[in-house]
């Protein structure tokens, strides 16, 4: 998709860090833009930043985990916007500096909920009213050099972005018009 002006991006974890850059950048090619994010003051604080750029903007409350809540995210960006060009599946959060025999249960499903969970919700949730929708359209699902190159003391992040990038290429062999049943 090269031409972004006047075209709508959904971003989750809009709120702070990559995402606050991608939602900028967007807006600066022209786009308009939902700043989704756990914490809704920082969605708020991006949004008035996107605004500031004279495009439209809307800030969201999610927690990614729940699919019904990117449920509801989908169905505004496309009340408001009627259209969603490119999703970034971004938000993301890891544990840090701890074996993974030594990661406890619910950390372990803390990472892999947000940032494998995160990304499938967002494919469920948006896919296919971006599939029905004309013409280009994009998602982009923030992984890490951790999900190419395994890494000490990261284990549940490592785990969650290998699994981003291979769904994310997966995708992408379907979406050129690979498929095979297997069973
Ligand atoms: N910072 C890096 O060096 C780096 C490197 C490679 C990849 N990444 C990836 O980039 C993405 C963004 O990372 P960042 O460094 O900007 O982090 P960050 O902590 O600055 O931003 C993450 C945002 O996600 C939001 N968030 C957390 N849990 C959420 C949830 N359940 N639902 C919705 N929003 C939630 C947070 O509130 C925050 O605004 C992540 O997927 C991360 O794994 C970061």
């Amino acid at each position: 998709m090269k031409d972004l002006n006047g075209k709508v991006a959904v971003v989750t974890g809009g709120g702070s860090g990559i995402g606050r850059g991608i939602a900028l950048a967007m807006a600066d090619a022209g786009m308009h833009v939902v700043v989704a994010d756990i914490d809704l003051k920082a969605a708020e604080s991006v949004a008035a930043e996107v605004a500031e750029r004279s495009v439209r903007s809307l800030a969201h409350e999610v927690d990614v985990t729940q699919r019904d809540e990117v449920e509801r995210l989908a169905e505004r960006a496309y009340d408001e916007f009627e259209a969603v060009h490119l999703l970034c599946n971004n938000a993301g959060v890891t544990t840090f500096g701890m074996m993974g025999t030594d990661v406890r249960d619910e950390d372990w499903l803390w990472v892999l909920s947000v940032n494998l969970g995160g990304v499938i919700n967002g494919i469920q949730a948006f896919l296919p009213r971006m599939q029905a929708q004309a013409g280009e359209k994009h998602v982009v699902n923030t992984a890490s050099i951790a999900g190419v190159h395994p890494s000490p003391i990261i284990a549940p992040y490592v785990a969650s972005k290998y699994a981003v990038v291979g769904i994310s290429e997966a995708l992408r062999m379907e979406g050129a018009g690979a498929s095979r049943s297997i069973r």
